[in-house]
């Protein structure tokens, strides 16, 4: 039988989420608190693959930290070992078999692997090839399968709240139109709830490719109603019907595809259609900053303290998950590949068309 954990590794992967920190301060205070020793790896799997990129991370290291956004161990969402960009090649190279050796050299029984779904199917390659895995989901973009949330959605949805609000009221001032950009890659989760929460006239989002001219008609009879402006919140991901989703730069070897530019190109195309003059913001890394909501610092620091409790257990290749108010665990396989989009019958949607928001189908 092995040998109870002494020394553990954590790690936090891909773009940062409010709540991170959280997730940092609760694995380590969990940890002492078990006799464990925790060391911090820096940069994601950077940290295991190059050298003088560990720390040894003690309670007075994470103190205050559920406070902050970001994360003290630094994030990339670049550096996959098993095909780590090359600068002087497109043919990536393979490092996996070097960070299993440093795992090894640093005398660690576990690593608690922080990150969203590509960052979590790296971790189940590595539990595959024998190091003890427990990952913690986290996106602002609540499209993690299995777990009902993911810490940092509702911390971004709250600042897109605050953007809507205030939007709001310049747009009235003008008699103008305001096209909101919104993270959440290929899910409308942020665009639905922030449309929902802020009271916005249209919401479009990827799972329903929408029509344009339907959006204009919304707006003209809201206009005829006496309306002096309407709010479009639109995803970064969300699509015409027919249409290809927009990107900001051709996709690097290595890197995933970086939306963005919906929100300008749907401003300018309602001008004409509705004789107003439109707008658009995008509030891009805005929502990924800042101080973690209370509800993401609790769900972030269960969700960091399980984790601890599974590596005691030796439970190890599962997830923590949130499912019906409880902290689950969940087989790293039934996570990978798969992605979480807003169900098209989910009430959330229905509830949006039932307040009159135009989905633009
Ligand atoms: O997955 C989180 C997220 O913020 C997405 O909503 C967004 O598309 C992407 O990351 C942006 O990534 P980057 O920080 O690399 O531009």
């Amino acid at each position: 039988m092995s040998l109870p954990a002494r020394r553990i590794g954590i790690l936090t992967g891909g773009g940062d989420a409010p709540g991170l920190n959280a997730v940092i301060r609760a694995v380590v205070r969990s940890a002492t608190t078990a006799g464990i020793e925790c060391i911090g790896i820096e940069d994601s799997f950077d940290g295991l693959m190059f050298p003088g990129r560990t720390r040894r991370l003690t309670v007075a290291d994470v103190t205050g930290l559920h406070r902050l956004g970001g994360t003290i161990l630094g994030t990339t969402n670049r550096g996959n070992p098993f095909a780590y960009p090359q600068k002087d090649s497109d043919v990536p190279a393979d490092y996996s078999a070097r960070a299993v050796e440093h795992f090894h050299a640093l005398g660690l029984s576990a690593l608690i692997v922080i990150g969203g779904d590509g960052t979590l199917a790296i971790a189940h390659e590595f539990q595959r090839r024998g190091v003890p895995i427990v990952g913690v989901p986290k996106t602002i973009d609540n499209d993690i399968v299995e777990t009902s949330m993911t810490f940092g959605f509702d911390t971004a949805v709250a600042f897109a709240t605050d953007a809507i609000d205030r939007l709001h009221a310049t747009a009235h001032a003008h008699h103008r139109i305001m096209v909101v950009e919104v993270m959440g890659r290929y899910s409308g989760w942020i665009a639905l709830y922030a449309a929902i929460a802020g009271g916005a006239d249209a919401a479009l989002i990827p799972e329903i490719p929408f029509e344009l001219s339907r959006v204009a008609t919304h707006i003209n009879a809201r206009d005829l109603l006496g309306a002096r402006s309407s709010i479009v919140v639109v995803a970064e991901g969300a699509t015409a019907v027919g249409g290809a989703r927009m990107v900001v730069a051709p996709t690097r070897p290595g890197q995933a595809e970086r939306l963005g530019g919906i929100a300008e190109r749907i401003s300018h195309a309602l001008e004409p259609l509705t004789d107003k003059e439109s707008r658009h913001v995008v509030l891009g890394h805005l929502q990924r900053g800042g101080s973690p909501l209370a509800f993401d610092r609790v769900l972030a620091t269960r969700f960091g303290s399980q984790a601890v409790d599974l590596v005691q257990r030796r439970r190890f290749g599962v997830m923590v998950a949130l499912r019906a108010d409880r902290i689950v665990e969940v087989p790293l396989e039934f996570v990978v590949g798969r992605s979480r989009p807003v169900p098209l019958d989910s009430d959330v949607i229905q509830v949006a068309r039932n307040m009159g928001m135009c989905l633009g189908d």
